[in-house]
């Protein structure tokens, strides 16, 4: 740890100014996805039940912006900021910078890799899990069967496309039957998902050597299932469909028999990170460094239009 970074560490440890949070800076990485259109929606509603000033800054999936909204809200002496990271590394200097401003940094979704004593906590998923809660879905379901995976990667350098690289690899390990023959990145988006779908389907025999498509999210997954389509393939049959996010198109596909299954990452990561805030603000309380929100599966045996449903109307 680097001298800056302890003497970080003991300015965070000394705050606790007895009042809650009145302005809040929070810069979101933009909104390639829905799950993401979903966080920034809830992140909005739960500062407006809290009473926050919240100053929203869209980078528009640029970690310089990110970086200049950040050193912006430092200058306007907002009472905390929460950052969801579009990568992982770079972030040290501009950590340093609130630190040294007594400003308290909450990581949403995403994961940095400066020294943890420059931010509060992180709240977020397991992302490893959530690669592996994936790649367990898939041997379950292939048993013994020959199986060509292609994977959609999210965007490089993120923390989400490295640990649900990983996790699935882990789950698959030992499984000789299961092979990844493609691998890209589609950026977390559904065009990206498309425009890479169609060149894997053509590298691969138009899509017929091709088992089963892992996307790093539901938003590439539904703009690969449309290209699938466009291929004359049957998604969800010709092609398994495993992805990670739970959004409620993911359920409409689903319910049509086009997905096969997802995993769920919550995007209320602002509620906990609020609470843990405010009780830090409060008394000096220091939160855990990570706040671990749930990944549940869901399959089409769990009733996917009734989950549509229950999500449709929550901004994503
Ligand atoms: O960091 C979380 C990921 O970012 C979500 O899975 C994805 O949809 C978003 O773009």
């Amino acid at each position: 740890m680097t001298t800056k970074a302890l003497l970080a560490g003991v300015a965070l440890a000394a705050l606790g100014t007895g009042a809650a949070a009145q302005t809040v800076g929070f810069s979101q990485i933009g909104s390639e996805s829905g799950w993401r259109a979903a966080e920034t929606t809830v992140t909005m509603q739960e500062a407006e039940a809290r009473g926050v000033d919240l100053r929203f800054s869209d980078a528009q999936q640029r970690q310089e912006n990110q970086i200049a909204a950040m050193r912006s809200f430092i200058a306007q002496g907002v009472d905390a900021i929460f950052v969801a990271p579009v990568v992982a590394t770079g972030w040290d200097s501009v950590l340093e910078e609130a630190a040294e401003a007594e400003i308290p940094v909450i990581l949403l979704d995403r994961m940095v890799d400066s020294d943890p004593s420059l931010y509060l906590t992180a709240v977020g998923s397991d992302l490893v899990h959530e690669g592996s809660v994936a790649g367990q879905w898939l041997v379950d379901t292939v048993g013994e069967e020959a199986c060509r995976v292609v994977e959609l990667q999210g965007t490089t350098g993120s923390s989400p496309a490295i640990d649900r690289a990983n996790g699935f690899r882990e789950a698959i390990e030992g499984h000789a039957n299961i092979e990844i023959v493609r691998s890209q990145t589609g950026d977390f988006t559904r065009s990206g998902g498309k425009e890479v779908m169609e060149s894997f389907l053509q590298a691969e025999g138009g899509g017929a050597d091709i088992c089963a498509l892992y996307a790093h999210n539901d938003d590439m997954a539904l703009g690969a299932i449309q290209a699938i389509k466009e291929a004359g393939l049957d998604p969800g049959d010709d092609i398994l469909i495993v992805s990670i996010d739970a959004v409620p198109d993911i359920f409409q596909a689903m319910a049509d028999g086009d997905a096969n299954a997802t995993v769920e990452l919550t995007p209320n990561m602002a509620g906990p990170a609020f609470d843990a805030l405010d009780a830090y603000m409060a008394d000096g309380t220091m939160p855990e460094k990570f706040i671990q929100t749930e990944s549940a599966l869901y399959t089409q045996d769990d009733d996917p239009l009734a989950q549509y449903e229950a999500r449709k109307d929550l901004g994503y």
